[in-house]
Parts: C-alpha cells; structure tokens; sequence
C-alpha cells in the first residue's frame, strides 16, 4: 500500500474530519473550518482501499467525506464509529457504493448532495443523446485523421430526433430535467418509465402542449408506460436516470437491447451496472445504425472488451456532473452535512436545497438519507427557539 499524502487545514481545529479526495471551490472548507474542524484532504486521485481509509480514520476522527468509488461498507463504518465519529457524507447524490444499513446499525448518518446535479446531468444526457445521434465523435476522429477530403452528400448522415419520441427510464429530478429539455427543446413526445408517478412533469408536458397549440404548432405529448418493454421499442432515443440496485442490476440487457429500434440511441448517466455492458457492445456490433452515449461503465474505470473500438458509441469519463457550479455545490452540501450532524443541528426537509449554496447555511443538514431510521429531528418540525425553553 502506497502511503498517501494528505493535507491539513485548520490544525488547531477541534473535530477531525478526514476527506478522502481534494474538492473544488473554498466555500465547503470554510464551513467546516468555521465549524470548528481540522479537515485532513487525501492528495492522491488514486482510489483508496478500505485500509487506506480505516489508516486514515485512525483511532480518533469525527466525520468523513468519501466518493462513490469508495466501499463505505460495515467494515468502514464500525471503523469509523470505533474513531468516535458522528457523520458522513458521500460527496455524490447516488450513494449505491454506501451501506445505508451497516452505517445505520453503528448509529452513523449519511449524507448526500441532491438537487445541484439536476440541471447539468441532464445537459450531459442531451449532450450525449445528439452526439451520439448526430455521429459527432466519429466525425471528429475521421477530421482529425486527415479523411476529410470535401462536402460529400453522404458523409456522417445521422438521426433527427425533431419531434419524434423520447423514452426516460426513471423520472426523478434527473431523469425529468432531461425529459424536459428534450420535449422543449426537441418537441419529442416523451414516454417515462417509472414506479411512481411524476405527476409534474406530466402536468408540464400538457401545459406544454397546450401552449404548442396557442402557437398554432403541433402538441407534445407524455405518457407513464406499465413496462418497461413498452418504451423501448416505441421510443427513438432512451435514457437512463435510476438508481443502481438489485432491481436495476443489467435493466437493459440483450433481450430489451432486441426490442430497441434499429437506428434508437441509447444513453446513460446513472450507474454502470444498469446496463450489460458486454450486450451492449455485442448488439452495437451487429447493429452499426443503433447508436450509445455511456458516462459510466459496469467496471468502471474499465471498458468491456470491444467498446473502446465501437464507432457508434460516444463515450466519457463520468463527467455527467463535472460543472464548476455542480461540483462545488455538491462539496457544499456535502460539508453542509457533516458539519450540521457535528453541531447537533436537524435534518433538512425543504425543497429548497440552493440556500446551502450562498450567503449563511440554514442550520441543518441538507441531505440525509437515514435521518429518519435514525430519529434525528426534522428541520420543519423544529418549534421556533422562543418556544424551545432552555
Ligand atoms: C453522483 O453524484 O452520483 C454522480 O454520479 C456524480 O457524477
């Protein structure tokens, strides 16, 4: 094990707060600083191990700050609360590489950072919706290869997703901002997939399409599918916005590939595993019109043997989220919630997520995913201080 470098600020600082990766911005330091904590920052971009972390907890520590390329498993977390530690915060909203339950059994809240991620995932999911649609990364290779030898009728002829139909598979905050860019943008006829509801966006869609019609234009339209075999043969680009678990373990495997159009775009920005990657590959190879825009891989930072040679798959290093506003909003929010649990403050529960971004922090947590298991009291529910008695 190669021994890591980390850098401390605020050594006189009262609580230990350990990070395991350097983080954009000022404002997420400042907060912990100003909460009273000397903050210990892993240089290395190598990922650490579970003994790498535990080493670094030590026997004394007061919270950590972990990535989603972590194992926050039991054995980190009875590590971490054998160090006297009260919090941690993954700096991701997807928390699929957490415990929540081993954290929650040692008494340990965990953090997340909702609601800066929104808009710019979903950018990167249109990004990668017309990249993939237009050719743009195998036009690019073929200019920068010297190929380029004049306008030619026929060279890159890609897909027009004008008013066609837009398939999303889980329509949460992510997965509804992109439908939405797509319908506004696009004018596509949206299909969702989801276990719930989104009764919003569907309100939008048809607020949507009736201003279409004052306009004198063709409408929108939206509709929630039963299955998820519904969407995908209907719809011309689809993507992927759940969570990972073992219910979305390979969702989109050989068999839905098959149902997929010929030429469809498939797009995603969620997790890996969602997809079986290796199908992927080997239905992109048989059908060199279906085209895929990947962020995030199943073994991530590997590449299924073959995919890395696909010219109709447009690929990126799990960028989705990598704006300056997104990154440090989301180191934000993070400390946000680590300091908040060190200071005995309640649990955020406001859709109003920004206020953590500017200005002076609400006196709360913003995002705790077992707050409730764990009883901590609710920012809401908290009686005026008046009436707090002493
Ligand atoms: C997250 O926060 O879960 C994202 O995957 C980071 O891009």
């Amino acid at each position: 094990m190669n021994q890591k470098d980390w850098k401390v600020h605020n050594p006189s600082g009262s609580k230990r707060v350990i990070v395991t990766k350097e983080l954009p911005g000022t404002r997420w330091l400042d907060i912990l600083t100003r909460s009273g904590c000397k903050v210990e920052i892993c240089t290395s971009t190598d990922v650490l191990s579970v003994d790498e972390i535990k080493a670094a907890m030590g026997t004394q520590c007061d919270a950590a700050l972990g990535q989603l390329t972590e194992d926050w498993g039991d054995e980190l977390f009875s590590a971490l609360k054998a160090a006297g530690a009260t919090a941690y915060s993954n700096v991701a909203v997807g928390y699929n590489n957490v415990d929540v339950d081993a954290a929650t059994k040692h008494g340990l809240p965990v953090g997340n950072t909702p609601g800066v991620l929104t808009e710019t995932t979903a950018q990167m999911a249109v990004a990668l919706t017309f990249a993939a649609a237009r050719r743009t990364g195998e036009a690019e290779r073929f200019l920068r290869a010297g190929k380029y030898k004049g306008w030619l009728m026929t060279l890159f002829l890609g897909e027009l997703l004008w008013r066609k139909t837009v398939g999303v598979i889980g329509a949460g905050r992510i997965g509804a901002m992109y439908a939405r860019m797509m319908v506004e943008g696009h004018k596509m006829n949206l299909l969702y997939h989801d276990v719930y509801p989104n009764k919003d966006l569907e309100n939008y869609v048809s607020a949507y399409a009736d201003f279409l019609k004052s306009q004198g234009e063709a409408p929108v339209s939206c509709k929630r599918v039963e299955t998820l075999e519904d969407l995908l043969g209907e719809a011309d680009c689809v993507s992927i916005h759940t969570v990972l678990d073992e219910s979305t373990h390979h969702l989109i495997n050989a068999d839905r590939l098959a149902l997929m159009k010929e030429n469809a775009v498939l797009v995603n920005t969620s997790r890996g595993p969602v997809v079986d990657e290796a199908a992927l590959v080997s239905h992109c190879r048989k059908h060199p019109d279906f085209r895929a825009g990947l962020d995030v891989f199943e073994d991530e930072p590997a590449l299924k043997p073959g995919l890395n040679e696909l010219d109709n798959v447009v690929i990126v290093p799990h960028i989705a989220s990598a704006t300056r506003w997104t990154r440090e909003g989301m180191a934000t929010l993070a400390a946000c919630n680590v300091a908040a649990i060190l200071m005995g403050y309640p649990a955020w529960n406001k859709s109003d997520i920004l206020s953590f971004l500017e200005g002076e922090s609400p006196k709360a947590a913003p995002s705790i995913v077992n707050a409730e298991a764990l009883g901590i009291p609710l920012f809401e529910n908290q009686r005026p201080p008046s009436e707090q008695g002493i």
